[in-house]
């Protein structure tokens, strides 16, 4: 069986991430998608909303599983017995940005990459964009699945409420 991960923060989960997560798993028997709780990223969403908004948006592709990693990217695929990750790229700054991960995940364990191009009607979209547009009243319905685009537009406006005090 040929497994690979699709890591991620999924904060929330994009049209972008769909498109890349579907067509890794039309190339492999399974396709992990592992959130991280990355701790450099303060989000809007918790690991577990994410996982529930992902597991929503891909109950289509019966090869798909998510669940929640922490620690080593390299050490949860070798628990898992992955051997590939599959990681979209938008643009030449994500190849530079994702290649010395690679390189190192390769290097610590043989965990190897693919990259998939981001199709193109998506390279501009990020996670952290639509967070800053639905935060500032912006329309994001067309960037997300419905289920999250409704879930992200509550998060918006509940952000957007003065707190007491
Ligand atoms: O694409 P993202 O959302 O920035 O991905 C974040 C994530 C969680 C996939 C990435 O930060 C990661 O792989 N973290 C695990 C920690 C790890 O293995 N670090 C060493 C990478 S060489």
């Amino acid at each position: 069986m040929t497994r690979a991960v699709c890591p991620g923060s999924f904060d929330p989960v994009t049209l972008g991430h769909l498109d890349v997560i579907g067509r890794a798993a039309a190339m492999f028997d399974e396709v992990v998608v592992a959130v991280g709780d990355n701790i450099s990223k303060r989000g809007w969403f918790s690991p577990t909303e994410r996982v529930a908004m992902l597991r929503e948006a891909c109950a289509a592709w019966p090869g798909v599983r998510i669940t929640l990693f922490g620690g080593l990217l390299v050490d949860f695929c070798r628990a898992e017995g992955i051997g590939v990750v599959a990681k979209g790229v938008r643009s030449s700054a994500d190849v530079a940005y994702e290649l010395s991960m690679a390189q190192m995940n390769r290097r610590l364990t043989g965990l190897d990459t693919v990259f998939l191009p981001t199709a193109p009607e998506w390279s501009f979209l990020s996670s952290s964009l639509v967070r800053e547009v639905a935060g500032l009243g912006g329309d994001v319905t067309p960037f997300l699945s419905p289920a999250v685009a409704d879930q992200v537009q509550r998060r918006a406006a509940a952000r957007r409420e003065p707190t007491a005090g």
